[in-house]
């Protein structure tokens, strides 16, 4: 009995196993607006038997996007767009999430391929906003430009931005919720000391600087029906002395537990461009900081980073450390991941995927 081809129910979704696929910038959308691309990549992992498919960070303002190509959900048209998709998904059996994400002071950056450094204003760029206006690249490697601080009106428009966006989400026909509080973006630079130095109600102690992430999620919450799951994706820790741990982690996610968020899931590092705080790279480590956060806080846990075998993917949920196991760079190599997983661990792969290609599994 494979425990990662067991299915697991979270409010009124019920995923077919527990691998997903984590949300991954595709960096490829017009306006913001989903592209033939994004059928292709959210349509082969669904039919490639993944139970959850997260998809990629998806701005809720325009200058929320990480690059100009990023995904969108701040209009109509990016709605119509994802429509088809969502249903395609969810016609081959994955359940399939959205992560909505402001990126802060790390927006208005050129496309990987492209080198990734900050785009200036006449390169379509534009001005970042941040906490503070302390700017991301402090030793100037990518030549980031200083974001503006925000006011407490431009906080409180910001989260009427992530609330239209989840009615949006909602439209669009995502079935889970996760919002992106992780990998230095807006959410996580309120929490994480090492960006936020603010001195008003929106910094200082746990309670000034988690206050951004706490009336984010509650006001979202009204908005998304309660039927659904609500996640949260985490740094769980910034690896850097100074920056968040995993206890103040735990101490955040019992606060958003209580105000109604249903899953966490455990990624790491970001806040800084610091080599050490980078994301990823850290596999046991941050499945068993995911294991701690699940064991103290009862959430549905996700554990990320470094799952690229059946074996470890396998050994993840039957050891209790987390109820969904998340791969992102593996689901690139291998859209039908899930299915290979299901032949090797000698689970039914048949039922993991649809018809037609369930027909040709052998
Ligand atoms: C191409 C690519 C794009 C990514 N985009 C996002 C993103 O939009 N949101 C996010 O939270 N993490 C993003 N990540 C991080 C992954 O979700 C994941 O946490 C990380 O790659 C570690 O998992 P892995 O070892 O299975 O690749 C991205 C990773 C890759 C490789």
């Amino acid at each position: 009995m494979s425990a990662l081809f067991t299915p697991l129910k979270i409010k009124d979704v019920t995923l077919r196993n527990r691998l997903g696929m984590a949300p991954m910038c595709q960096y490829s959308s017009v306006d913001g607006v989903a592209q033939p691309w994004h059928m292709t990549h959210i349509g082969a992992r669904a039919v490639g038997g993944a139970g959850l498919i997260i998809a990629e960070a998806t701005a809720v303002t325009p200058d929320g996007r990480i690059t100009p190509a990023c995904a969108g959900l701040w209009n109509d048209a990016q709605v119509e767009a994802l429509i088809p998709i969502n249903a395609y998904a969810k016609s081959q059996g994955a359940v399939i999430g959205v992560q909505i994400a402001h990126a802060g002071r790390k927006g208005s950056s050129a496309r990987p391929w492209d080198g990734g450094a900050h785009l200036k204003d006449d390169e379509g760029g534009w001005q970042t906003i941040s906490p503070t206006d302390e700017v991301f690249d402090q030793d100037g490697t990518r030549l980031f430009k200083a974001p503006h601080a925000m006011s407490v009106a431009e906080i409180k428009a910001m989260q009427d931005a992530f609330v239209a966006s989840t009615k949006r989400a909602l439209a669009a026909g995502y079935e889970l919720l996760e919002l992106h509080g992780a990998h230095g973006y807006l959410l996580h630079s309120f929490f994480t000391p090492l960006v936020n130095t603010r001195t008003d109600q929106y910094g200082g102690d746990f309670e000034g600087r988690s206050r951004m992430m706490r009336e984010t999620v509650e006001a979202v919450r009204k908005v998304w029906p309660e039927r659904l799951p609500l996640a949260v994706r985490l740094s769980v820790t910034d690896w850097i002395d100074g920056g968040l741990t995993i206890d103040d982690n735990i101490q955040l996610m019992k606060v958003l537990r209580d105000l109604g968020v249903d899953m966490v899931d455990c990624s790491g590092g970001g806040a800084t461009p610091a080599a050490r705080a980078s994301i990823g790279t850290r596999t046991a480590d941050q499945v068993g900081l995911a294991a701690q956060m699940r064991k103290e806080t009862g959430l549905i846990t996700a554990a990320v980073g470094c799952i690229d075998t059946a074996a470890k993917a396998e050994g993840v949920i039957a050891s209790g450390q987390a109820d969904i196991a998340l791969m992102a760079r593996q689901f690139l190599r291998d859209p039908f991941a899930a299915m290979h997983f299901a032949q090797e661990l000698g689970a039914d792969a048949k039922s993991q995927v649809s018809i037609p290609v369930g027909h040709f599994v052998a």
